[in-house]
């Protein structure tokens, strides 16, 4: 990955952070994006990154993030979309701003930063957009609307671009997770805990991994390694993919 130059979002916590990490392992030039300004200058600092304080729900934030990248290094080869949020409630009650906050953080920016990187891509005939998104790009649970929505969308993002890019040495694919251990879990697992009077552990067992084949929260650099082989050359082939990586999740 040496010269190569990544943009990760969400890069403050969780998923981002490992994918950030791993890259910059491999000598990618990563720049960190995330609302979260304190966690996000202090992991970028660890691992040589540029960091960028960005509110990606907003179009502004998505346009100063890329405009951050291009001015800094000329160039942007890797595009991993990742920032995203959970909220449950039943589809009665789902509040609408929150609705319209999660269609723009995890659907239109990934659009946007896809528009805005696309063009150097094409130039240079080679670019990576992966888009991180979940077994919800693919099935639905309840009380989940928001985020179901999203990554389903989310997946016809990966279809269309994939088919754009591919005369261009561009390709695009969606990884698909099950629970992997992040904060954005630990503080599910922490109110499921509370609501149905059980440990964490029996959260984790009884709910979380019910349809899991293999019994085990996926840990974040597992992703970083999947992104790791999606930008190699080996993956110059695979694109337009929704690639799971869910405990055997979508088997059953
Ligand atoms: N953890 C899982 O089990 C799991 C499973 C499947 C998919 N995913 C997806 O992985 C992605 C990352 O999740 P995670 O578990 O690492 O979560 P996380 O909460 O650990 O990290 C999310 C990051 O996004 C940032 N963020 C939130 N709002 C933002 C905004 N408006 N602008 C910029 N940054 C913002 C947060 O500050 C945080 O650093 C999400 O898209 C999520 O849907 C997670």
């Amino acid at each position: 990955m040496k010269d190569k130059v990544a943009i990760v979002t969400g890069a403050a916590s969780g998923i981002g952070l490992a994918v950030s990490q791993v890259l910059a392992g491999a000598g990618a030039l990563v720049v960190m994006a995330d609302v979260n300004e304190e966690a996000g200058t202090r992991e970028a600092e660890k691992i040589g990154g540029f960091f960028v304080e960005a509110d990606l729900s907003r179009r502004e934030g998505c346009r100063a993030l890329a405009d951050a990248a291009l001015e800094r290094f000329g160039r942007v080869d890797i595009l991993v979309n990742n920032a995203g949020i959970q909220h449950v409630a039943p589809v009665e009650d789902f509040p609408e701003d929150k609705w319209d906050f999660m269609m723009s953080l995890m659907l239109t920016a990934p659009f946007l930063l896809t528009r805005y990187c696309w063009p150097g891509m094409k130039e240079r005939r080679w670019g990576r957009v992966i888009h991180i998104n979940s077994v919800h790009g693919l099935i639905a649970s309840p009380f989940k609307v928001a985020y179901v929505s999203a990554k389903h969308g989310m997946s016809g993002l990966t279809k269309t671009t994939a088919l754009e890019g591919g005369p261009f040495g561009i390709t695009v694919n969606s990884i698909c997770p099950a629970y992997v251990r992040t904060p954005l879990v630990d503080n599910q697992i922490a109110d499921q805990a509370r609501v149905n009077n059980l440990s964490s552990e029996e959260v984790i067992e009884t709910i979380m991994l019910k349809n899991a084949a293999v019994k085990r929260l996926i840990e974040p650099d597992e992703i970083g390694r999947f992104v790791l082989f999606l930008c190699s050359e080996d993956a110059s082939c695979v694109t337009g993919s929704m690639l799971t990586m869910d405990c055997g999740w979508t088997a059953t």
